[in-house]
């Protein structure tokens, strides 16, 4: 490990050991003591005192910039006041029913309104969103296998579990990825159910459907792939998909969980002019509080109506979700906001890149919509497997650098982007150059001290 990590690390233990102190108390009830293996790294995770607007504190009273925001989750920016003020009022009139209430078909025309959806059912996750998307695929083409590509995430239910981030002696050929299970607990006949492809290699996705005539029932995919960062579909990836799909009666999934509500008004489809079939939504359409939805044209969810597939959920519209939803799409969502927050997203992916052209760091800056990325690769990755490439040591002197200073540039893992929200100004953008460009020259320092050498990313 580079001495400037080491020093970084150093730095980080000192300024936090409250939260040293309750990751070792929650250890002992809680597995690796985060209630997500995403939460859990080394030497420890920080512990969040409180979330204000763009900011958040710690345990040990350290303020960051929050570009992290739940992984994305918070476009609307912490205690947003039109979801409080929603929040509260769900609060003093019922929380929860199990019965239906009118405030569903008004959220449900919202997300008709701007996504190419007729119809749509709620639920609180994302990963009950893909699952149920998947399951309605199945049944809707009477087929089993769902192709989806290799590094993509779409939450833990099994069919999603597989080639998340398999390991490189796991991988086999480019053309034609295997199916590796992401942990244990993920049986055989899933993987036999769920075929892989490469990320901006249309012939990999043609060569399954060679392979699997009349059996693949769905293409899953987020349209920018943002598990690895950010990963951008080529020119003519989406528009080949949907032809694929076309050509082989299959059903196209958008997974919009993170990009429905963060690329723009629209989401991808009006971004990249591709339509899918059925889009999942997730995270930052219920503005901090649990909201997901799955939509389809009406041929597809008449399914449910006609109780050929089933959906449900106790939580489902439940009105923290419901209130929080419609004062998000109506107040946070707009037109306007995406114009201001883009523009914020775009002046901090510019300041990185002078910044980067300054130091002589080889790495670029990938950004869309109010997610951006800096990629510690020299030169556009294309799929998981150029990704698998960055220096992960190198990134996490980035990340505890910023971190020690006060931004939060990103969730931690290198797999990740940042998230500008509503509450994010000028002057947070400016702050958040300002610390990079203090902590940049350090890496184009260890990365010339490393010469070519690429320390190769495991995943997580
Ligand atoms: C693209 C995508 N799909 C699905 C999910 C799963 O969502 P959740 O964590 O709400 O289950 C995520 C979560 O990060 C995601 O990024």
């Amino acid at each position: 490990m580079q001495e400037a990590l080491q020093k970084e690390l150093a730095l980080y233990e000192k300024r936090t050991p409250k939260s040293a102190e309750a990751h070792k108390k929650a250890q002992k009830r809680i597995p690796l003591g985060v209630a997500s293996n995403y939460r859990a790294y080394d030497p420890y995770p920080i512990f969040v005192a409180e979330g204000h607007g763009s900011k958040i504190v710690d345990m040990d009273g350290n303020e960051y910039l929050d570009h992290n925001l739940c992984f994305g989750t918070l476009m609307a920016g912490h205690g947003h006041p039109a979801v409080v003020k929603a929040i509260q009022w769900a609060l003093q009139n019922g929380t929860t029913f199990g019965m239906p209430h009118d405030m569903e078909a008004e959220l449900a025309e919202e997300i008709c309104a701007r996504y190419p959806v007729e119809m749509v059912r709620f639920g609180s996750s994302g990963t009950e969103a893909t699952m149920h998307a998947c399951r309605i695929a199945r049944a809707a083409t009477g087929r089993d296998k769902i192709l989806r590509f290799e590094g993509g995430y779409h939450g833990l239910h099994d069919t999603a579990l597989v080639s998340v981030k398999p390991k490189e002696e796991d991988i086999g050929d480019i053309n034609a990825p295997n199916s590796v299970p992401s942990g244990l607990g993920v049986i055989q006949a899933v993987l036999d159910n769920v075929t892989v492809a490469t990320f901006n290699n249309l012939p990999s996705v043609e060569n399954r459907f060679k392979q699997f005539p009349g059996q693949i029932a769905a293409i899953i995919l987020e349209p920018i792939m943002m598990n690895v960062g950010i990963c951008m579909p080529q020119p003519g990836f989406l528009e080949g998909l949907r032809e694929i799909c076309n050509k082989n009666g299959a059903l196209l999934i958008f997974d919009e969980v993170k990009t429905g509500a963060k690329l723009c008004w629209g989401g991808a489809s009006e971004y990249f002019g591709v339509k899918p079939d059925i889009i999942t939504l997730a995270k930052s359409i219920g503005g901090g509080v649990p909201l997901a939805a799955f939509g389809a044209g009406r041929q597809v969810m008449d399914l449910i109506v006609q109780h050929k597939v089933f959906h449900g959920g106790t939580f489902n519209t439940n009105r923290f979700a419901m209130a929080a939803g419609l004062a998000t799409f109506r107040e946070v969502l707009t037109r306007e906001n995406y114009a201001h927050v883009g523009k914020l997203s775009k002046k901090l992916a510019e300041g990185y890149r002078v910044i980067l052209k300054k130091t002589g760091l080889k790495a670029y800056v990938a950004q869309a919509g109010v997610n951006g990325a800096l990629m510690l690769y020299p030169q556009e990755i294309l799929n998981y497997r150029d990704w698998m490439k960055i220096d992960v040591d190198l990134w996490r002197q980035f990340w505890f650098g910023m971190v020690n200073r006060g931004v939060l540039a990103m969730p931690y893992w290198w797999d990740e982007q940042w998230t500008v929200s509503v509450q994010h100004t000028e002057a947070d953008i400016d702050k958040h150059l300002a610390v990079f460009e203090e902590v940049a020259p350090g890496l184009a320092k260890t990365q010339q001290e490393r010469g070519a050498q690429i320390v190769g990313a495991a995943g997580h």
